[in-house]
């Protein structure tokens, strides 16, 4: 447990689309003196430097800078980077060099039930996790769910289709925003304990399967769509003729075929009660989304 009473905070990945609302967040509970941004890209960070937050290079593929960025860190959230094939290298790095600088906590973005999770992607988390138990440093998981914002793009080609195509059949997804992630993470982070030990399985309060997403779309947009359900093979030769590239195609069928065996579903409430409300439900993604799609095409 760190003995600082105001630890510095080092989030990485902070120019990412969670990152940023992570120092948001952040900037919300502490002083900006507290914050430390890493960054691959000092640009990108500048206004996250225009609002006082102190910005380091931290590349997980160039170790030196981690060495230096992680210098006086007390908590570090180490955000997982999104090359896959390239992760557990990448996090072991991290966490090497956040242990060499006397880092006294690391939060890490892990997935649901990673430790026993058949999700394809749950396999570099899980490596990641086994490295943080064997750093002997403290730390804490933050096993996010999906995030509510990777629907609204199905729930626009379901706008443009009438079908929104899923080999998830009947798997709920307990998804949550972004944002909502996001202050739960910095109410860890800032919590006087860090949750140190913890494996927080963090998921929505509400959960829906790709036929509730259909019929949401249906209702926002005022016409028929629906979910077709497809093998997987169907639904990656779906994707691929979309243009997506193969390896996508395949994820993005492993993860629908994960929410079929309920890998994706939650209900402890565990984010829920973080939060001391419930989140943000999939309406407050999708209509937006719907909302700006029909209005862009009222104006052509
Ligand atoms: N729960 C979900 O539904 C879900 C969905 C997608 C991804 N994820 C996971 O959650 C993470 C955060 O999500 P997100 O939406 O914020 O993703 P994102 O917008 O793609 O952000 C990823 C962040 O990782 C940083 N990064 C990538 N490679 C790096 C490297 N070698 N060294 C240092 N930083 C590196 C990126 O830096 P730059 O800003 O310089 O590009 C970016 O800031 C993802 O990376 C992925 O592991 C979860």
């Amino acid at each position: 447990m760190t003995s600082t009473a105001t630890p510095r905070i080092f989030v990485t990945g902070a120019t990412g689309q969670l990152g940023r609302k992570v120092i948001e967040a952040l900037l919300q509970r502490v002083p900006a003196e507290q914050v430390v941004a890493g960054v691959r890209d000092v640009a990108k960070g500048a206004d996250l430097a225009a609002k006082g937050v102190e910005l380091r290079v931290a590349d997980y593929d160039q170790p030196v800078t981690l060495a230096a960025a992680f210098a006086g860190i007390d908590r570090l959230l180490l955000i997982s980077g999104n090359a896959v094939g390239q992760r557990a290298r990448q996090h072991q790095a991290v966490i090497d060099a956040a242990k060499a600088a006397g880092v006294k906590l690391i939060a890490y973005t892990s997935v649901l039930r990673a430790d026993i999770s058949q999700l394809g992607l749950a396999v570099e988390h899980k490596a990641t996790e086994n490295t943080l138990a064997a750093s002997g440093v403290p730390y804490v998981l933050l096993r996010n769910g999906w995030y509510l914002e990777n629907f609204a793009g199905r729930a626009l080609g379901g706008l443009a289709t009438g079908e929104i195509p899923t080999c998830a059949g009947d798997g709920r997804y307990a998804a949550a925003t972004r944002a909502d992630f996001a202050a739960a993470t910095a109410i860890v982070l800032t919590s006087a304990d860090g949750y140190e030990g913890r494996k927080l399985e963090l998921a929505g309060s509400t959960a829906f399967t790709i036929a509730d997403l259909a019929a949401l779309t249906s209702r926002l947009a005022g016409r028929p769509v629906v979910a077709r359900n497809l093998t997987i093979a169907e639904f990656e030769a779906a994707l691929m003729k979309n243009g997506l590239p193969d390896f996508v195609a395949k994820i993005l069928a492993n993860s629908d075929t994960s929410a079929a065996q309920g890998w994706l579903f939650d209900d402890s409430r565990t984010l829920e009660s973080l939060l001391g409300r419930p989140t943000n439900a999939l309406e407050s993604v999708v209509a937006p989304a719907v909302a700006a799609a029909l209005a862009a095409k009222k104006e052509v």
